[in-house]
């Protein structure tokens, strides 16, 4: 469903994807199937967006930008794509920021360009992300910083004799800021 207040400009938005109003996306935009594209958003030529995600109102995706499947971006999540801007200055080619599968961030968060956010990776409300966040990390904080582990629901990982245990009982160990299986 393409609101008919919206600016839809890509012929590639997937089946069962909501656009609604004042939304603007430029032509060479990719969109995938059963996302859902709140209202005052803006999605520029050089994007793409997997399978299932979730974009809340406010939030501006700038070239250079590529989100993996069911991965929630929440509302008034800053992007941003040169990491020394000058007015009237093009660089040549923009920071590339990834969000992998499965990841969610929260409201109002800042992402450096360039950075990769791991998968089912959360980024708490508010939080500065200026580095690569690992798979599963939950990090909050100016800058943002790893504070737990995340199962596949959100929840944070049980601590069971120095290792984390998810809900399926697999115990897991942080290596150089990586979580490993065991
Ligand atoms: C980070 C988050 C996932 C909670 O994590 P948590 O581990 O369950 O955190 P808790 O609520 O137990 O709080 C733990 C501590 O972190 C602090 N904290 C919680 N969220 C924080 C955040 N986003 N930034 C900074 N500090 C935060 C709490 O104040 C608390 O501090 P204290 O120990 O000094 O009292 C959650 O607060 C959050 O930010 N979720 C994103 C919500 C969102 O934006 N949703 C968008 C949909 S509208």
């Amino acid at each position: 469903m393409i609101h008919s207040l919206s600016d839809v400009q890509s012929k590639n938005i997937g089946k069962n994807t909501f656009v609604w109003q004042y939304s603007i996306i430029l032509p060479g935009a990719s969109i995938g199937e059963n996302c859902n594209i709140n209202c005052h958003t803006f999605i520029e030529n050089d994007v793409k967006i997997g399978d299932f995600v979730t974009i809340k109102s406010g939030v501006y995706l700038w070239d250079g930008i590529e989100i993996e499947d069911f991965v929630f971006v929440g509302p008034n999540v800053t992007f941003t794509n040169d990491v020394r801007p000058r007015s009237n200055q093009y660089p040549d080619t923009f920071n590339k920021t990834l969000i992998k599968k499965n990841a969610s961030i929260g409201a109002e968060a800042i992402i450096l360009g360039g950075v990769t956010i791991g998968e089912f990776a959360m980024v708490g409300a508010g939080a500065l992300v200026t580095k690569n966040v690992p798979s599963r990390a939950l990090v909050i904080g100016t800058p943002a910083k790893i504070i737990g582990w995340l199962n596949d629901d959100g929840s944070k990982m049980e601590i069971k004799d120095n290792y984390f245990v998810d809900t399926s009982g697999t115990s897991w160990c942080v290596e150089n800021e990586e979580l490993k299986e065991i």
